[in-house]
């Protein structure tokens, strides 16, 4: 049977290839730092500069498909989701990271058609490990395939989770007493690569058992998403429930029983959809 999207994820692999040599290059040089929702929330030109290449490379050859890109929607475009197919972007997933050369950084292209994610790529570029997973046909990581770890004793875990670019008290003392009850269950240890998409792709590759978050983006999630569930995981709400990638919310784990285990121990809150009018 011919694969409809194929052409596009091989198109999709050497595009975040070419992004991630652009990055590392960039790494050499000054970096400026520009600031958007707030003091925290960076961006550079090298990810204005990354999101343009991939996205002038895709118009090039699918002239039809749709676009949502990190720095396209911060320019004011809109982020709605369709069924046509489009490519959500994240040019650099742990900008922090990038301006600071801590060593995870990310270039992320998930690929929808009908509000379903059809194949994501994940280019973890200073480690050179590409990440990759086609809907129904397995992840791999530098083609090797990828399994979550069988663990199902969340005592004997390793969780990742972020503490995202919000400063709001609010939403901070909610990420900290969740953080809190979650490490006193007690598991092993918290960890955090300071890209969401890195640690989709360590959920995937069965080094820990799950990572949850609130606050990240639909372009921070939507290519590890597929990549977590062909690697054999979940994904679900943080209230529990099926995962909605608009709503900033999510966990992604091994199994049920560790998701759910740690969705108990989540104090939840909605920060605004990314696809609020
Ligand atoms: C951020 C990273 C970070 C997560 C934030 C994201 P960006 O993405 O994934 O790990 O904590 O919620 O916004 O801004 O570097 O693309």
């Amino acid at each position: 049977m011919t694969d409809l999207w194929q052409n596009s994820m091989d198109h999709a692999v050497a595009a975040a290839r070419r992004a991630g040599q652009v990055v590392q290059q960039a790494l050499q040089d000054d970096r400026k730092v520009m600031t958007k929702s707030s003091s925290v929330d960076l961006v550079t030109q090298t990810d204005q500069r990354v999101e343009q290449l991939i996205i002038q490379s895709v118009k090039e050859k699918f002239p039809t498909h749709r676009f949502i890109g990190e720095e396209s929607v911060a320019a004011g475009e809109p982020c709605v989701l369709t069924d046509d197919p489009t490519w959500i972007i994240d040019p650099i997933d742990g900008t922090t990271n990038f301006v600071h050369a801590f060593p995870f950084v990310a270039v992320s292209i998930g690929f929808s058609v009908n509000k379903q994610v059809e194949f994501g790529v994940v280019y973890s570029c200073l480690e050179d490990k590409m990440f990759t997973a086609r809907r129904g046909r397995g992840a791999f990581c530098n083609g090797e395939p990828l399994q979550v770890s069988h663990q199902t004793d969340i005592k004997q875990s390793i969780i990742a989770t972020e503490f995202g670019s919000s400063r709001d008290p609010e939403a901070v003392d909610k990420i900290f007493s969740s953080l809190r009850n979650v490490l006193c269950i007690p598991i092993h240890g918290v960890r955090g690569a300071g890209t969401a998409a890195v640690n989709m792709c360590l959920v995937a590759s069965g080094c820990v058992e799950a990572y949850y978050e609130t606050g990240i983006h639909v372009w921070d999630v939507a290519a590890g998403s597929l990549i977590v569930s062909e690697a054999g995981g979940v994904l679900m709400d943080t209230e529990g429930g099926e995962v909605d990638l608009m709503s900033r919310r999510i966990v992604a784990a091994n199994n049920r029983t560790i998701a759910e285990r740690i969705i108990r121990e989540i104090d939840p809150f909605s920060p605004t959809r990314d696809d609020a009018p």
